[in-house]
């Protein structure tokens, strides 16, 4: 089963992430043919500075492999290297409606948080389709976020199929992950990158520390006892402490006589050992961006063996060919 998913190289990885898209891609590149991305055409809808750009994107290749994407398992690749991709897109704007586009709500949220109403952001969904559909992915797994977006993939290939043949395109089906926690920022809300309330995936020890110490609580006093329900500092805790950490918090909760700061320190603790693996991979690829750049080469190239397939077939249904 080929399974394919992408990431935006849009700023650095926090552990929301990390739980939401990064942790649920290394389980699955067991379980398919898998295809990772990063999705640097799709970035710049919303990033504007080159310099910026360039190194999330090594970043988020750094990253990739530092959270345990194998290049022998996975196909890691960047999806500019498949310009192709593009030609897809265009073939797939041929079929499908303004109207498609104007109900798209990742669109209205992005302009409504004040992103400039530009083409590109307003045809993302039709670039996005051209990923999944590209590669013949039959298995798409995304954040609920993704849901319209995977709709109107569906939506795309049917109507291609319609006009041009059954077996034009593969008809992806999606995985919504439910399952997956969403992850409280530093105020309680949805961690997110645009929130300002995230906790990186790495960084050095005084900044996260500092982080963490950010988090929102009430303001009983330190004798007091606290409450469990709805805490922040308990949801992120329960990330990476085990079982019997957990129920000690709790306890020192209800018991009374533990600070937050107390609390907090703990929660820094567990998330410091929880990461050191992936820190030091960080910082060995970080020394070795000749291999980095290695992977994502020869991710390019087994992408392009796939992509050259499909494209081959699209232009000839069409009538391009
Ligand atoms: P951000 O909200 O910080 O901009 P993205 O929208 O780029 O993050 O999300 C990238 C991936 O990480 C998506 O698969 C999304 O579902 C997942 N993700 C982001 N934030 C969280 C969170 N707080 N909890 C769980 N998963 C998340
Ligand atoms: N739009 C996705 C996001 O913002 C990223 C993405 C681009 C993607 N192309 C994709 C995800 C194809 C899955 C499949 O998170």
């Amino acid at each position: 089963m080929r399974i394919l998913t992408g990431l935006q190289p849009s700023g650095k990885l926090h552990i929301g992430n990390y739980f939401g898209a990064m942790q649920p891609a290394v389980h699955l590149q067991d379980q398919g043919d898998a295809f990772y991305f990063i999705a640097d055409y799709h970035a710049m809808t919303s990033m504007t500075d080159a310099d910026t750009l360039r190194a999330n994107i090594q970043d988020l290749a750094i990253d990739f492999l530092a959270c345990g994407l194998d290049p022998d398992k996975a196909t890691i690749f960047r999806q500019s290297d498949i310009p192709e991709v593009n030609e897809l897109a265009w073939i797939l704007s041929t079929v499908c409606p303004m109207g498609l586009l104007e109900r798209a709500h990742s669109y209205k949220d992005k302009v409504a948080k004040g992103l400039d109403a530009n083409h590109a952001l307003f045809a993302y969904p039709t670039l996005m389709a051209a990923d999944i559909l590209l590669y013949d992915a039959e298995l798409v797994p995304v954040g609920k976020d993704q849901k319209q977006h995977l709709e109107m993939t569906r939506d795309l290939a049917g109507k291609i199929n319609d006009r041009f043949g059954d077996n034009t395109l593969t008809i992806p089906e999606v995985q919504i992950k439910e399952n997956t926690a969403v992850v409280p920022g530093l105020d309680g809300q949805k961690m997110s990158k645009s929130y300002h309330n995230t906790i990186p995936l790495t960084g050095g020890k005084k900044a996260i520390r500092k982080a963490i110490m950010r988090i929102v609580t009430d303001s009983t006093p330190v004798e007091d006892p606290k409450p469990t329900e709805g805490s922040t500092v308990i949801a992120l805790y329960k990330l990476f402490a085990d079982e019997s950490q957990l129920q000690q918090m709790i306890d020192d909760h209800e018991a009374g006589g533990f600070g937050y700061g107390d609390f907090k320190q703990r929660v820094f603790d567990v998330y410091w050992e929880h990461f050191a693996h992936v820190r030091e991979k960080r910082e060995e690829l970080e020394n070795n961006l000749d291999y980095v750049n290695q992977v994502i080469a020869r991710g390019a190239e087994k992408a392009r063996a796939e992509s050259t397939k499909v494209l081959d077939r699209v232009r000839k249904a069409v009538g391009l060919r």
